[in-house]
C-alpha cells in the first residue's frame, strides 16, 4: 500500500532515498576513536590473522559489490582477495584451504547457490564470513562470523540500498582485518574512516539533485542499449548500471572495463549510442583519470552520446562530455558509493518512464532459493 511506501511512488524510490541511511546505519557502533572495531568479529581474531586469502562470492548485484570490496580490502589489509560468483565457485572445484577466508554476500542470507557455495567451502576448511541484510537468515547461520548490513528491509525485487550497505559492510570488514593486521598505520586508517562516514551526507546530496537524471532517463526512454564503462572501482559500478537498466527497464545493457574498449566493445559504438562513463576523481586517480578522458574522446569521435559520472569541478570532462552528472568530492575508494546512485536512479526513472513495474520486473525473484 502507499503507506508502507512512506508516500513514495514505488518500494524502489522509497529504498533510494533509504541510501544515504543504509550506509549511516551500517558503520553504527563499528567506530571507536577514530578506528573500526566490529564487536561481532571480537574474539574472533584467529580466524583473519592466519589467512592468506580472501574469496568473495555472490550472485547478482551482490557480486558487484564484492567485487568492489576487492579492491578495498586488498588495498588497506595487503591481503590477495578476489570475487567469485557463488554458482562458478562451486562447481569448479576451487583450491581453497584452512588459510582461505570465504567471505558470503547476500541480502537476503538465503541465496541457493550462495547458501551452498558456503557449505562448499565449510566443507573444504576454510574459514567463512556472512555479510548479510537479514538477521538470522540461513547463510549467517551456517557462517563462522556474521556482519549484518543494516539497510533494513528491502522489499523491491531489484537490489538497491543493500547494495551501497554491503560495499560499507566489505570496507568495514577491510578497516577493521587491516587494523588487526596492522597493515597500515592507525592514522590512514583514521582518514579512510573519516571518507566513510562522510558518505552519507554526500550520498543525500545526490538525491538532493536527481531532477537532472529523471529528465535525461525521460530523453532516453527509447533507447535500444545503453553502454556503461568504467575502470578500477568504478568498474563494478558500470555492470552494476548495466544490471539494474536490464532489470528494470529491459534494455540491453553491458558494462565494460574501459581498458578493455579496444578489444572489443568498441565495434559496438556508432552514432547515437549512448555511454554512461564513471570518471575517476583527477586529484584521486591522477593516472586514470586522463586514460578515462581520452577513452571519452575516443568513443564520441566515432560519435557516441556520453554521458559522464564525474566529481564535480571536474573541468578535463566538461568539454569532452555530453551530459555530466556531478558527484562530490571523496577518496578515490569511496567514489563507487556515489557514483551508483545516479545509475540507480537512471534505471528507475527510464522503467517510470516506459510504465513499466519498477519493484516487480518480469521474471526476477527478490530472493532465488532453487538453484
Ligand atoms: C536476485 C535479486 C537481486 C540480488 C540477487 C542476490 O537475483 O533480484 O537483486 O542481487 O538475487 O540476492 P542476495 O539476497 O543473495 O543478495
Amino acid at each position: 500500500s502507499a503507506a508502507d511506501k512512506g508516500g513514495w511512488s514505488s518500494f524502489m524510490a522509497k529504498e533510494i532515498s533509504e541510501e544515504p541511511d543504509a550506509v549511516a546505519n551500517t558503520i553504527r557502533g563499528r567506530v571507536e576513536g577514530g578506528q573500526v572495531v566490529i564487536p561481532e568479529l571480537a574474539g574472533l581474531d584467529e580466524l583473519f590473522v592466519d589467512i592468506n586469502r580472501i574469496v568473495i562470492i555472490a550472485c547478482g548485484t551482490a557480486a558487484y559489490a564484492g567485487t568492489v570490496g576487492t579492491y578495498a580490502i586488498e588495498r588497506w589489509a595487503g591481503i590477495p582477495v578476489t570475487v567469485e560468483l557463488s554458482h562458478e565457485f562451486r562447481y569448479r572445484d576451487p583450491v581453497i584451504d584452512a588459510r582461505t577466508l570465504v567471505i558470503s554476500v547476500s541480502q537476503s542470507g538465503e541465496t541457493m547457490d550462495t547458501l551452498m557455495a558456503v557449505r562448499f567451502a565449510s566443507e573444504s576448511g576454510a574459514k567463512t564470513l556472512s555479510i548479510c541484510n537479514t538477521q538470522g537468515a540461513t547463510i549467517a547461520r551456517e557462517s563462522d562470523a556474521v556482519v549484518y548490513t543494516h539497510a533494513g528491509p528491502e522489499v523491491a525485487v531489484a537490489s538497491t540500498k543493500a547494495f551501497t550497505a554491503q560495499i560499507t559492510a566489505l570496507y568495514l570488514f577491510g578497516l577493521h582485518l587491516a587494523r588487526v593486521r596492522g597493515t597500515q598505520t592507525p592514522e590512514f586508517l583514521a582518514s579512510q574512516v573519516e571518507e566513510l562516514q562522510a558518505v552519507p551526507d554526500k550520498i543525500a546530496s545526490i538525491l538532493g539533485a536527481s531532477e537532472k537524471i529523471a529528465q535525461l532517463a525521460h530523453w532516453m526512454a527509447d533507447s535500444r542499449a545503453v553502454l556503461f564503462l568504467g575502470r578500477h572501482v568504478g568498474y563494478p559500478i558500470a555492470l552494476e548500471g548495466a544490471l539494474k537498466l536490464k532489470e528494470l527497464a529491459y534494455i540491453h545493457a553491458e558494462g565494460f572495463a574501459g581498458g578493455e574498449l579496444k578489444h572489443g566493445p568498441i565495434a559496438l559504438i556508432e552514432p547515437g549510442q549512448p555511454v554512461f562513463v564513471v570518471v575517476p576523481s583527477p586529484r584521486g586517480s591522477a593516472i586514470l583519470h586522463p586514460k578515462v578522458i581520452s577513452t571519452i574522446e575516443e568513443i564520441r569521435a566515432r560519435g557516441a552520446r556520453v554521458i559522464a559520472i564525474a566529481e564535480q569541478g571536474d573541468a578535463a570532462v566538461l568539454p569532452s562530455a555530453d551530459e555530466v552528472i556531478p558527484i562530490p568530492l571523496a577518496g578515490p575508494l569511496f567514489e563507487p558509493l556515489l557514483a551508483v546512485i545516479p545509475l540507480h536512479i537512471f534505471a528507475m526513472e527510464l522503467a517510470t518512464a516506459k510504465g513499466l513495474d519498477v519493484d516487480q520486473p518480469r521474471n526476477l525473484a527478490k530472493s532465488v532459493t532453487v538453484e
